[in-house]
């Protein structure tokens, strides 16, 4: 299987590279282009961040959980690729200088990426966007002052364009891959591909799967890549509502979903950091079953069904459905998650997400609450939680404690109770069960001062 992809600027072919090299591996080792550093191996630090282009735009990634094959169509820049063929620096390098944005300056390059993509894109949320980056000894103070100093540069013209369509596909990967790992170009390819090898190990951002090689040190055997599945990505308007492919990312679901939905796009801002985000799947998020995802909790309070498909049979399910108990989901063997759809609806939700750090963390409680209020009255209400169970689940109680119920803070009260009904969280090193559950009953509390026009946005520490 060859991948194909471009290296600041120059086209790069490689023959069957193996399936699991990570690009940081392969830049450091391979190309000596030791500029993209390994801090963390996990996607935690942005130390290894790089700029991947592709028609849907540019976006920061973590190199160290990215592997080669999912490269292959796109463009890669790292540090190295930042400046100006004539040794001009980037905007934003200058302005680091300028600005003493830089100490020891490991963590330098991996900040100059994050913020070369965002200047590239236009993006002045600095905060956001550099919430991945990691700085020990700099402070972001300078940092932050250093990206607002480039706003105003024009970005260069060398860097790699979305509608640049190079370099071409090379080869149809599923006609060439050895038998350990697959390409497939779409999602007919893929179901006959995972009939027939049902063991095989999908591969959509990696996210959650490259940590299993570089801090479980897991051979994964047969994999399967989906990044070339195009059919299964993207979010898309219906009349019925939204459908979002399997291999739509994070942050494509943040575009679209949040202004119907502000209060999910809040919470998906908090969701990893731009560089998870930018690689990590809806489809794999909920595939992993995890029981703190915030992916789960918030499409189940909006209604969602989730589509699978085997081969060519395909059925659907109620979102929660799902999740049947901890580490255990209702899909067969062969079987994928080929998308997710949302009923239209008038926004009522309110998504809630607490974890140890604001930025860049797991949720210990993800509260998901969709309330909608008529004449005073709660409507069909669904709240579901992550961290609140060994699955993403409903709170059934809760709920029939508030629809058709008068808004008022003696029925908050009463739903508040009904949770300890439908939950016994556990105590771990996120949370104690305790403080699990009262942290949830105050979601509620909040949702409800919120929807009676009380303020209840505290975060007002910007830095
Ligand atoms: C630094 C960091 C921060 C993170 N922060 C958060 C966070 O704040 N909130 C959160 O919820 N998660 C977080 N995660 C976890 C991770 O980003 C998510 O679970 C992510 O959505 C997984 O998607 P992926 O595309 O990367 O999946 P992958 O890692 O590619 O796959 C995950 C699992 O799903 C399977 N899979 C993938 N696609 C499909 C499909 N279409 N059909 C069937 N199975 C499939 C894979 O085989 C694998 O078992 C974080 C991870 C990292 C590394
Ligand atoms: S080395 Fe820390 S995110 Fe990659
Ligand atoms: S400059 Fe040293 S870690 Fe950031």
């Amino acid at each position: 299987m060859y991948v194909t992809f471009s290296l600041n600027g120059s086209p790069v072919t490689l023959n069957d590279p193996p399936p699991t090299k990570t690009l940081l591996d392969w830049l450091r080792e391979e190309r000596a282009l030791t500029g993209t550093k390994e801090g963390c191996n996990e996607g935690d630090c942005g130390a290894c961040t790089v700029m991947v282009t592709d028609t849907l735009g540019a976006a920061p990634l973590n190199a160290c959980i990215l592997f080669l094959p999912q490269l292959h169509g796109k463009h890669v820049t790292t540090v190295e690729g930042l400046t100006a063929p004539d040794g001009t620096l980037h905007p934003v390098q200058t302005a680091m200088i300028e600005h003493h944005g830089s100490q020891c300056g490991f963590c330098t390059p991996g900040f100059v990426m994050s913020m070369a993509t965002a200047h590239l894109n236009g993006d002045t949320d600095h905060d956001t966007a550099l919430a991945g980056n990691l700085c020990r000894c700099t402070g972001y103070a300078p940092i932050i002052r250093a990206a607002i100093a480039a706003e105003g540069v024009d970005a260069p013209p060398y860097l790699p364009h979305p509608d640049l369509r190079f370099p071409p596909k090379t080869a149809n990967a599923a006609a060439t891959a050895p038998a350990d790992h697959f390409h497939p170009e779409n999602s007919d390819e893929l179901a006959e591909i995972y009939t027939a090898h049902p063991e095989a190990t999908l591969i959509a951002g990696a996210t959650d799967v490259g940590l299993w090689v570089t801090k479980q040190l897991r051979d994964l055997g047969q994999v399967i890549f989906l990044s070339q599945c195009r059919d299964l990505g993207g979010v898309s308007k219906t009349p019925e509502g939204w459908r979002i492919g399997a291999m739509a990312t994070i942050a494509q679901v943040e575009r679209s979903l949040a202004p119907r939905f502000p209060s999910l796009g809040v919470m998906l801002r908090r969701y990893g950091s731009a560089q998870v985000r930018a690689a990590a799947t809806l489809g794999g998020n909920i595939a992993n079953g995890s029981p703190i995802g915030d992916g789960s909790p918030a499409m189940i309070a909006l209604g969602a069904t989730l589509h699978l498909r085997k081969g060519e049979t395909r059925r659907s399910m109620p979102l929660e459905d799902f999740f049947v108990a901890y580490g255990k989901q209702d899909r067969q063997k062969g079987e994928f998650v080929e998308a997710i759809t949302i009923p239209d609806q008038e926004d009522a939700l309110y998504c809630y997400k607490l974890s140890k750090r604001f930025d860049q963390d797991i949720s210990a409680v993800c509260g998901c609450l969709n309330l909608p209020v008529e004449n005073d009255t709660f409507g069909a209400v669904r709240l579901a939680f992550g961290g609140m169970a060994g699955t993403p689940a409903r709170a059934t109680a809760a709920e029939a404690a508030l629809s058709g119920q008068p808004v008022s803070q003696d029925t908050i009260e009463t739903a508040m109770k009904a949770l300890a009904v439908d939950f016994k969280p556990l105590t771990d090193m996120r949370a104690s069960s305790g403080y699990r559950m009262e942290a949830a009953q105050n979601m509620l509390l909040r949702a409800y001062h919120t929807i009676t026009g009380s303020q209840t946005n505290i975060h007002e520490v910007r830095a």
